[in-house]
C-alpha cells in the first residue's frame, strides 16, 4: 500500500459513523499522524467558552481534509502532487492552543460576520449607524475583536466526506444587528473541497462570509509562493487607500502589476513599488472583480487558477461571489510554528478569499451585502485540484 492509499484507508476508518463528537484516533490514524501527515485529534480536544472543540476528518478518493470546529477552520488539506505524493496544501497548526494563541493569521478560518474591512469601523443601515471594533488601524477587519474565526461552532459529521458547522451570532455581537444563524458545510469531493454557506437573520444586517485558507501548493512550510503561477479571471480590481479601504473606483488591470488575466508568476511584479497600489498593499492585498459575476449570462468560468511550481498541483477556484481578495502573505513574519515542525515566513502562502467587495456597506456602487429578515443568504465556493 503506498503512503497515500494507506492514509486514505486510515481516515476512512476514523471518519465513519456520522459522529457528532470528534472520533478517537484509530491505530491507522495514529500511524498517519506519526508519519506527520495529519495532526493528532487529541491535541484539538479542549473546552473553549464552555464548548467542546475537536478535529474532524473528511475523506474522498485521494483527498483528505482535517477541520476543527474552532473557527470552522480547515486545518489540513491533503492532495496528491504530480508524483502521487500526499501534499498538505494549507498552512495550519497542530493543536487548538496554537490557534487560540496566534489568532491574527486567520489560518483556514471562516471569517465573518463581515470578512475583509469596513472603513472607519462603522456603517449605516436604514438610517441607523452601527459602530464596530477597530482592529485594523481606523478600520474593522474580519469580524472585529472576536470574529467567526475565534468562536466554537457546532459540528456534525453528515457522512465520511461532509461536515456541517453552525453558529448563532447574537444580535449586537461585535456591533452587528440581528440574530444571525449561519451554516457552513464542507464537502470533500473526489477532486476538491466545496464550501456551502447559508444564513438567515431576524433584523436587517450586513454579511460577507469567506474562507481564509492560506495555500502553498508546494506544501505548507515549503518556502516562497512567489514562483507559483496565478491566473485571475478578472479584468478589473478595486484600488484602495493607504488603509486598504477601496476608494470606490474600479480600475482595469491591463498594463498594471494586477494583470493576472494570463498565468503569471506571483512574484514577478510584487515589488513594483513604483505602483502606488502595490505600495499600499505591501504587495498584493486587493479585491478583484470576477468576470463570472459580471458576465451577461451565467458562465462556468473559474475565479482563479493557481499552480505550484515544484509540486505541479493546480488549484482552480470556482464561486458564485462577485469578488476575490488576493492576499500574498505580505504580513507573514515567520513567527508561526506550523504543522509537522514547519515554519511559515514572509510570502510563503497566498489567500484567495471569495467574497463581496471590502467596505460594501459604505459603498453604494458595490454589490449589496445587506441581508434582510426573512431572506436567505446562500453562497458557495469550490477549490478543485488536479496536477500537471
Ligand atoms: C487578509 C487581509 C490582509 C491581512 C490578512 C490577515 O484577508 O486582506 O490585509 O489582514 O487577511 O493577516
Amino acid at each position: 500500500m503506498n503512503k497515500l492509499n494507506f492514509l486514505c484507508s486510515a481516515i476512512l476508518l476514523a471518519g465513519c459513523g456520522g459522529n457528532q463528537q470528534p472520533v478517537t484516533a484509530t491505530a491507522e490514524t495514529t500511524t498517519a499522524i506519526a508519519a506527520g501527515l495529519l495532526p493528532n485529534p487529541d491535541s484539538f480536544r479542549d473546552t473553549v467558552d464552555g464548548l467542546t472543540t475537536g478535529l474532524y476528518f473528511l475523506h474522498n478518493g485521494n483527498l483528505t481534509a482535517a477541520i476543527t470546529n474552532y473557527g470552522a477552520r480547515v486545518v489540513s488539506l491533503i492532495v496528491p502532487d504530480r508524483n502521487g505524493n500526499p501534499t498538505d496544501v494549507v498552512l495550519g497548526y497542530d493543536s487548538i492552543g496554537k490557534y487560540i494563541h496566534q489568532p491574527d493569521t486567520y489560518f483556514g478560518a471562516i471569517v465573518g460576520r463581515y470578512g475583509n474591512r469596513i472603513g472607519q469601523a462603522k456603517f449605516k443601515l436604514n438610517g441607523k449607524e452601527y459602530t464596530l471594533y477597530k482592529n485594523n488601524g481606523p478600520n474593522t477587519l474580519h469580524g472585529g475583536k472576536k470574529g467567526f474565526d475565534a468562536v466554537v461552532w457546532t459540528a456534525r459529521k453528515l457522512d465520511t466526506a461532509t461536515l456541517r458547522l453552525t453558529y448563532l451570532s447574537k444580535d449586537g455581537e461585535e456591533g452587528y444587528p440581528g440574530n444571525l444563524n449561519v451554516t457552513v458545510i464542507y464537502t470533500l469531493d473526489s477532486n476538491g473541497l466545496r464550501i456551502d454557506y447559508d444564513a438567515t437573520t431576524d433584523k436587517p444586517t450586513v454579511l460577507n462570509l469567506t474562507n481564509h485558507s492560506y495555500f502553498n501548493l508546494n506544501g505548507q512550510g515549503s518556502g516562497t509562493i512567489n514562483n507559483h503561477l496565478l491566473q485571475l479571471y478578472a479584468d478589473h480590481y478595486t484600488p484602495v487607500d493607504s488603509t486598504l479601504i477601496p476608494t470606490g473606483k474600479v480600475e482595469p488591470v491591463a498594463g498594471t502589476p494586477f494583470d493576472f488575466t494570463k498565468p503569471t508568476t506571483i512574484g514577478g511584479r510584487v515589488d513594483d513599488t513604483a505602483n502606488q497600489q502595490i505600495k499600499f498593499g505591501k504587495g498584493y492585498d486587493h479585491n478583484f472583480m470576477l468576470l463570472n459575476s459580471i458576465a451577461d449570462e451565467p458562465s462556468n468560468l473559474p475565479a482563479a487558477i493557481a499552480t505550484g511550481d515544484l509540486s505541479g498541483i493546480v488549484m482552480s477556484v470556482y464561486t458564485d461571489q462577485p469578488g476575490i481578495q488576493f492576499y500574498g502573505g505580505n504580513f507573514m513574519a515567520g513567527t508561526n510554528p506550523l504543522k509537522a515542525g514547519k515554519t511559515d515566513g514572509y510570502r510563503t502562502a497566498f489567500c484567495l478569499e471569495t467574497q463581496h467587495f471590502p467596505n460594501s456597506p459604505n459603498e453604494p456602487s458595490f454589490p449589496s451585502t445587506t441581508l434582510k429578515a426573512g431572506e436567505k443568504y446562500v453562497s458557495w465556493t469550490f477549490f478543485k485540484f488536479s496536477t500537471k
